[in-house]
């Protein structure tokens, strides 16, 4: 089976472990893990940040993303489709306790959504906004950074602050031919993950202004997930930070190779976005189409009207091929 179900399915590589095997190691509770304190330091200053804080995924950097920026009751403005909204088990209104305000179409908030939802602040009736929320990549998407620069001057022009979901950003990075502090510039805090793209096995990072970040500390500790010789899993996304970023750009050459074969070969429309490649599918039909391609091989998933098929750094030229050939003999059937 050709596993795209998700770029989090990766296996530590040999010198991944054997780094991770030699990762020196203290408590981090208390700060003494200087292979965490490495990791951190590192990817605040790939961010352009103050300091970084190493959590166990990427559901908690942007939870803590949010708590840090939202007082109960406030709104963050967000796409329907984020992963905040959809995919973190309704965590926004247990922890932040923040009311989500949502939009539909785009990667980005109109000006005029903005403009529309600006003008009622203040009303009795109204919860107060306080953070606007932004994915990149969205679902494979890049958002452009002019899109980006575009939302976060709004927001700071209103008081609110605003926060970037960029579990991918490194993908976006790698498309764009940007560094990573480009991508993330302008926002207050930023998320990313180090075992999604990258290939690390645990962990993911809330990035921002040091007094941010450190009550984003204090957060995680609330929750209990106070990490003590965590260097043991920092060591693996630390490598995959210095050794895998590089490599990006040939998950997203495979990808757009995949989305061009299955285009051409299985009479179904497959567009690829940086490493995913979403195979178009009647609507509501992702789950038959992806029943029928893991009948021959090629594990992808179903997000309603298409197929996801993600490609990561276990993907080889010739699985790409195979996969191809398993979604034409699918296509056949179908
Ligand atoms: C855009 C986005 N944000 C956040 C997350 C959460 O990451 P984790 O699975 O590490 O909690 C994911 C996971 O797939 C994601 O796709």
């Amino acid at each position: 089976m050709i596993d795209l179900r998700s770029d989090t399915v990766t296996r530590p590589t040999p010198p991944m472990r054997r780094a991770m095997a030699e990762a020196e190691v203290g408590d981090d509770v208390w700060g003494e893990d200087p292979t965490v304190r490495e990791l951190e330091e590192e990817t605040a200053g790939l961010l352009g940040a103050e300091a970084a804080l190493y959590v166990p995924s990427g559901h908690m950097a942007n939870q803590l993303g949010l708590y840090v920026s939202v007082r109960s009751g406030e709104e963050v403005w967000a796409h329907e489709h984020h992963h905040l909204v959809g995919d973190e088990q309704g965590a926004t209104a247990v922890l932040a306790r923040a009311q989500p305000r949502l939009y539909s179409d785009g990667v980005a908030p109109s000006d005029e959504l903005l403009e529309s939802w600006i003008a009622g602040r203040g009303d009795i009736h109204r919860a107060e906004p306080a953070l606007v929320w932004l994915e990149n990549t969205f679902t494979g998407r890049v958002v452009p950074l002019s899109e980006q620069r575009r939302v976060t001057g709004f927001a700071h022009r209103h008081g609110l602050r605003a926060h970037l979901d960029g579990a991918r950003l490194w993908n976006a990075a790698a498309a764009l031919d940007v560094p990573p502090a480009e991508v993330a510039a302008g926002f207050d805090t930023v998320s990313v993950c180090f075992s999604k793209g990258l290939g690390a096995p645990v962990g993911s990072a809330l990035a921002g202004e040091a007094d941010t970040v450190l009550r984003a500390r204090r957060a995680r500790k609330m929750l209990g997930a106070g990490m003590r010789q965590a260097g043991v899993i920092a060591a693996g996304a630390l490598y995959a930070l210095r050794h895998h970023r590089k490599r990006m750009a040939e998950d997203h050459g495979r990808a757009a190779e995949l989305a061009r074969l299955i285009t051409e070969r299985c009479g179904l429309t497959a567009r690829a976005q940086t490493n995913m490649v979403l195979v178009q599918t009647p609507a509501g039909d992702g789950g038959r189409h992806a029943e029928a391609f893991a009948r021959h091989g090629v594990a992808g998933l179903d997000i309603g009207d298409a197929v996801r098929l993600v490609v990561h750094l276990e993907i080889t030229d010739t699985d790409i091929e195979a996969a191809a050939r398993g979604v034409a003999e699918a296509a056949a059937e179908l």
